[in-house]
């Protein structure tokens, strides 16, 4: 006997937590409030992957989208200004409060995946509860003053990587790596 079915694309597990990250060679992410670099090619690649999901974000990263909403996705902003209001986007208090937001709406879009796309203060505070992260590795060592740390081949194995050349408007090549917590980690993380 089958039970009640369910919706298409309705994800039977709790949503994973998938960090969006570009990282130079040098581990720099950020300067002054923006990315050190130009890369055309792999803002669409950021938009394919996020698109779609609930998307948490920092205060400050959030002002580099030239503070408007990323569009196609929830934009859920983490701040610790409890007056700040941003229309088009739900603003959180905590990174806790960031990812129970998020959690329902992906429930409710019928997506599997929370994109947690930084900056660095919010990488460091999600990085333990991640699943998966989705990393740009870009050929350059640009001055910068937000990083992201080395990935634990101990916590973290790759699963896929795609290569990158430069393109018309990219200051650099890059590679694409997607990495998963180790089957060890996951089961200590449950
Ligand atoms: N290369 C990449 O893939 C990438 C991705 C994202 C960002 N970036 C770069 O990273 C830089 C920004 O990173 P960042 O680390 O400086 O800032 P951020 O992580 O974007 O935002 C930090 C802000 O988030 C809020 N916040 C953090 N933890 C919180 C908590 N537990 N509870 C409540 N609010 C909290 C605070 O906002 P309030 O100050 O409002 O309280 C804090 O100032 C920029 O240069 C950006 O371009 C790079």
């Amino acid at each position: 006997m089958s039970g009640p079915s369910l919706p298409v694309g309705t994800p039977l597990q709790r949503p994973r937590i998938v960090l969006v990250v570009a990282v130079a060679e040098n581990g720099v992410i950020g300067q002054g409030g923006k990315l050190p670099w130009r890369l055309k090619s792999e803002m669409r690649h950021f938009r394919d992957v996020t698109w779609g999901k609930p998307v948490v974000v920092g205060r400050k990263t959030y002002e580099s989208f030239a503070r408007k909403p990323l569009p196609g996705r929830t934009n859920i902003v983490v701040t610790r200004d409890r007056a700040l209001k941003i229309p088009g986007a739900l603003v959180t208090s905590s990174v806790d409060a960031a990812l129970d937001a998020a959690r329902g709406d992906a429930l409710r879009r019928g997506v599997g995946d929370i994109s947690v796309v930084g900056g660095a203060d919010i990488y460091a505070q999600t990085i333990a509860n991640a699943d998966r992260l989705v990393v740009t590795r870009v050929k350059l060592r640009p001055g910068g003053d937000t990083t992201f740390p080395p990935i634990d081949p101990t916590v973290w194995r790759e699963i896929g990587r795609t290569d990158h050349a430069a393109g018309p408007d990219d200051e650099a090549g890059y590679s694409i790596h997607v990495y998963e917590r180790q089957p060890t980690e996951i089961a200590r993380n449950h």
